[in-house]
């Protein structure tokens, strides 16, 4: 049996009290958002670069799970003078806040991430916390109480909401992804298809997690699609009773 998705149990939050969350990946046509080594994917285009630029600058924060951060060992700052521009003509902060969720808080203190110019926050469990209370590498710790060995979100998302973030860019990876998708904390997706295979059942896809029994399954409204070279960018919402 997958993970439960029913508007209808306690999982369910409601949308106000919480960020509204838009997921945004590149993938690859088979569905893969890496290759089976989980290697960094960076087989999207520039234009699919920029279009992940433009995403984040839109929003209050961007939030990615510790696997993520392992792969890459960096985030994506806004560095494009315009959407700075932007960003300041609408009084918002240069960067928004990048958070990493972590169980554990194991995460190589060397990564470039923790140089790059943006405000980096963790979200973690009470152990998590433990290794990063001394030192600056984050401006704030997020700790909540696990649930069934997970993050609890039901407290974890109104918190980030209460703490000034009202629109969050997710950057997966794909078990971040299947956690939030599991208390219904997703509203758009931005998927780009990517004109390549990947392949491999170890390769992580969107959303990995136990899966969804189709019944149960979240349904998708199709905003836009739009070709653009040889990807496609599809613009879904999730579909609420
Ligand atoms: N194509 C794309 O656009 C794209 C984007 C992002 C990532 N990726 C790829 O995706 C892969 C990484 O994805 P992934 O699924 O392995 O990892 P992930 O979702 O990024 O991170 C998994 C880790 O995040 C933490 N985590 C996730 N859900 C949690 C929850 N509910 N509660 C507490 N902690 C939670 C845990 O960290 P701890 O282990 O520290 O407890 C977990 O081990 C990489 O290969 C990367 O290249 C591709």
């Amino acid at each position: 049996m997958g993970i439960g998705y029913n508007h209808k149990s306690a999982a369910y939050m409601n949308p106000g009290s919480r960020p509204y969350i838009t997921l945004v990946l590149a993938m690859s046509a088979d569905g893969k958002i890496a290759d089976r080594g989980r290697s960094p994917a960076r087989f999207g285009s520039e234009a699919d670069r920029a279009h992940l630029e433009q995403c984040i600058a839109e929003a209050d924060g961007v939030m990615f799970g510790a696997g993520t951060v392992r792969a890459y060992g960096t985030t994506l700052p806004v560095r494009n003078p315009v959407l700075l521009e932007q960003r300041q003509q609408r009084q918002l902060s240069p960067q928004p806040v990048h958070i990493v969720c972590s169980r554990s808080g194991q995460l190589d203190p060397g990564l470039r991430f923790f140089q790059q110019p943006v405000p980096r926050w963790l979200l973690t469990t009470p152990i998590g916390a433990t290794s990063w209370a001394e030192g600056d590498a984050f401006e704030h710790i997020l700790t909540v109480p696990e649930q069934d060995g997970r993050l609890n979100w039901t407290i974890a998302l109104p918190n980030l909401r209460d703490a000034g973030l009202h629109r969050l860019v997710l950057g997966g990876g794909g078990e971040l992804v299947a956690a939030l998708l599991a208390v219904d904390a997703i509203d758009e997706l931005w998927l780009t298809v990517c004109p390549l295979l990947l392949g491999g059942t170890q390769a992580p896809s969107p959303v990995d997690g136990a899966g969804f029994p189709a019944a149960l399954a979240p349904r998708l409204e199709l905003i836009s699609s739009e070709a653009i070279g040889q990807e496609v960018f599809l613009h879904y919402r999730l579909r609420r009773e």
